[in-house]
């Protein structure tokens, strides 16, 4: 498409800025709270919840809680709330059993979810990292992250999710060959609208930060992720993968993080032109927080500029921290 600009009197670009009714005509992109998917931590107990210190106005929430703010959710008209687990150390163990206990914290808080409030959709992530002593997305071999032997455990994990009636699985790992592996043992075993959103294009980045403080997993984390999560560098290798991921059977895909990563989110989008959704993630959310805190930037406006930015992008929805809130603005 070229662009037909005549020259200067004949085009006044700024005529249709010139007043809100027209700037509302022109407008190519517009959020609403079905753009969002609301990231939450649940953490063992009843009724009670403990703050994030890193990530404010983020809380932990015990699974009652977390059922209320999932009714909460749905009445802003957020779609979809997706779960993460903070996990007791004693469960954090060499082989990482609890990520396919059908008892554990994520499977006991999507059957509650889906029990008082079926309309609202509950996405998983599907990674060992909140069950593994050593912090890591897979089991950690002689110093390596063992790719197959993690696959098989993911799979089993899935099938966990999907029988406690989880809507979207998210499998977060970066491991080779998961989609495929997972959506098969889906359809054996008649789960056949389980959808799965891929974490495609997940890069190896330092804006996780926050979140592994929320999930307890900062202290064990031994080294990096650099050998399964992206080289921030590459955009190509983005592609390679949102193609393979969606060949196995992927019905999303995500790129991760977000506002950094804009660029990957268009390129996907023009690709393939799948469902595509970017992941804000959690030190996004606390870089804006904390600039907001400090009166340094508007808070409520550098939210909704910074969630708009993934739709223009390409991006079909957002995984954000600020779905709440920014549902509330909208629905004002
Ligand atoms: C774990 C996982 C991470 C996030 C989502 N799932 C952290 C990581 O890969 O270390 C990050 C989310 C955020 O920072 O908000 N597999």
């Amino acid at each position: 498409m070229t662009p037909i600009v005549p020259p200067f009197p004949t085009a006044r670009l700024r005529r249709l800025r010139a007043s809100e009714a027209l700037r509302s005509m022109v407008r190519q992109t517009a959020l609403s709270p079905a753009d969002f998917i609301w990231p939450v931590f649940l953490m063992e107990g009843h009724d009670a919840e403990t703050p994030i210190a890193s990530m404010p106005g983020v809380k932990r929430l015990t699974v009652d809680r977390v059922v209320a703010a999932a009714r909460e959710a749905h009445g802003l008209g957020i779609p979809a709330i997706c779960l993460f687990p903070y996990t007791a150390l004693e469960h954090r163990t060499e082989d990482c059993a609890m990520a396919w206990d059908p008892e554990n914290l994520t499977n006991r808080a999507i059957r509650a979810i889906k029990d008082a409030v079926p309309e609202i959709a509950v996405m998983t992530d599907i990674a060992l990292d909140p069950y593994n002593i050593n912090g890591h997305d897979g089991f950690v071999r002689d110093g390596q992250i063992v790719n197959d032997e993690t696959v098989a455990a993911l799979v089993r994990m899935a099938l966990a999710q999907a029988r406690a009636g989880a809507d979207i699985l998210g499998p977060s790992d970066m491991m080779d060959g998961r989609i495929g592996a997972i959506r098969a043992a889906l359809e054996s075993e008649g789960h056949h609208n389980v959808t799965i959103l891929s974490y495609a294009a997940k890069y190896a980045s330092a804006f996780y930060g926050p979140f592994r403080d929320a999930v307890g997993a900062s202290g064990a984390l031994k080294g990096d992720k650099k050998t399964y999560q992206m080289d921030p560098a590459n955009s190509a290798e983005a592609l390679r993968l949102v193609a393979r991921d969606l060949a196995e059977g992927a019905d999303m895909v995500m790129v991760k993080p977000g506002m950094p990563y804009l660029d990957i989110c268009r390129q996907v989008k023009d690709a393939f032109g799948a469902p595509t959704f970017a992941y804000q993630v959690s030190g996004e959310y606390a870089m804006l927080m904390a600039a907001a805190q400090n009166g340094w930037l508007d808070g409520k406006k550098v939210m909704m500029e910074s969630l708009l930015a993934f739709k223009r992008a390409g991006c079909d929805g957002v995984l954000t921290y600020f779905a709440p809130e920014a549902a509330r603005v909208l629905n004002d």
